[in-house]
């Protein structure tokens, strides 16, 4: 067969059809994508991340067509969070009409040996290494293991991620090339980040992303922690299309190179364009965990809510495995009252849809809540988001 990319005899029989219809459609795509893009082969993948898992923004049609596929993955593959804690949806006030068509998702998802993780940081429970070809799907785990580990993805889409778990490859371009990873542009940050913390460097992102679109920055003036770096790529990936980016003396691949910067476009930007972002607006509940919290993340939550009880709803979110292995820390979380679920997320899950306005410390949060839940989201630090929910 003529495809343009090399395949190899084994990719030959699947797209004849040796390995049945959803693994031959599923190579066709992966096929036909590397063709658009040019890749000239296919690379075996490591893992995968699966998007398009809340019922909220599949929808009927998307669990009509992941019940009509019939493989099983063949490398480790998770999911992205879907719109509810699996054991404890109805404490999170979920509709049982959304419960079923979402434990449907679900279920399709286990069926075609997809693991039920439900997390955007899949990189906490399972060991993802430098130079690894990855196939994920959501935009802040994707910029997390290019930007923090020196893996290699690209941006999939739901089907183009799952299609690669079901085939183990995925088209050899874009980010799996090392000189598709080189910066585009230099991000100057003037300002005194030594007492910044999360909520700032996920502002830092949320600017940022704006000014940077789908190039590769640069950051020098910066020297965030791997919690921080999540949270400024998770950002960038919301208001821009950042899927991969470089701090200077942090990232890995800015340790390992030296990149010539000259000629490259330099943005300045100031203290005072992250500051005003924090704005004072009264709000209803607030909700931490975006992208899911790490274990210190949850160890610092716990001891600001030691002794204090809440008086707003107050929502932490965490991959299942990784609240699994803090089981004591998540304990004392919940006897403040702060509920601490898996699987879901402030954005994706409908149940956040009542309130009028939720604080977050995540700069992708400030991004999507408004799109996604109808109401105003406030930027705090995490020490005001327990103050304002304990207030
Ligand atoms: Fe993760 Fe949901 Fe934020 S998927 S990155 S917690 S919007």
């Amino acid at each position: 067969m003529v495809t343009g990319m090399h395949l190899d005899p084994e990719d030959e029989r699947i797209l004849a059809g040796e390995q049945g219809e959803t693994r031959q459609k599923m190579l066709a795509l992966l096929v036909a994508l590397g063709k658009v893009f040019g890749a000239e082969r296919l690379v075996p993948i490591t893992s995968a991340q699966v998007s398009g898992a809340s019922y909220k923004t599949i929808g009927k049609y998307g669990l009509d067509w992941l019940a009509s596929l019939d493989a099983k993955a063949v490398v480790p593959a998770v999911l992205n969070p879907i719109g509810m804690p699996r054991g404890r949806w109805e404490e999170m006030g979920i509709d049982p009409g959304f419960a079923e068509k979402q434990q449907a998702v679900v279920a399709a998802y286990e069926r075609l040996g997809i693991r039920l993780d439900c997390t955007c940081t899949p990189y906490y429970l399972h060991e993802t290494r430098y130079g690894d070809h990855l196939a994920w799907s959501e935009s802040s785990a994707v910029s997390y293991a290019n930007s923090v580990l020196g893996a290699r993805t690209n941006r999939e889409g739901g089907p183009s991620a799952l299609a690669a778990a079901l085939v183990g490859k995925t088209p050899c371009y874009g980010l799996h090339l090392a000189k598709n990873r080189v910066p585009q542009m230099v991000m100057d940050v003037h300002a005194d980040t030594s007492g910044w913390g999360i909520a700032e460097f996920g502002a830092l992102g949320f600017h940022a992303g704006k000014l940077v679109g789908n190039r590769i920055p640069y950051f020098r003036g910066i020297r965030p922690e791997p919690d921080q770096l999540k949270a400024i790529g998770a950002a960038m990936a919301a208001t821009g299309a950042v899927a991969l980016y470089h701090v200077e003396g942090t990232t890995p691949e800015a340790q390992k190179n030296r990149y010539d910067l000259s000629g490259l476009e330099v943005i300045p930007v100031e203290q005072e364009e992250i500051s005003r972002l924090f704005l004072e607006i009264p709000v209803d509940a607030v909700a931490v965990g975006c992208p899911h919290c790490s274990p210190a993340e949850l160890a610092e939550i716990a001891r600001l809510l030691a002794g204090k009880v809440v008086t707003k709803p107050l929502y932490v979110f965490a991959a299942q495995g990784v609240i699994e292995r803090n089981a004591r820390v998540v304990d004392s979380i919940e006897k403040s009252g702060a509920r601490v679920f898996a699987d879901t997320c402030m954005v994706v899950s409908p149940a956040m849809e009542q309130y009028r306005s939720i604080m977050v410390n995540s700069g992708k949060a400030l991004a999507y809540v408004p799109n996604m839940c109808g109401g105003q989201a406030r930027i705090g630090t995490i020490a005001d988001c327990i103050r304002v929910a304990t207030g």
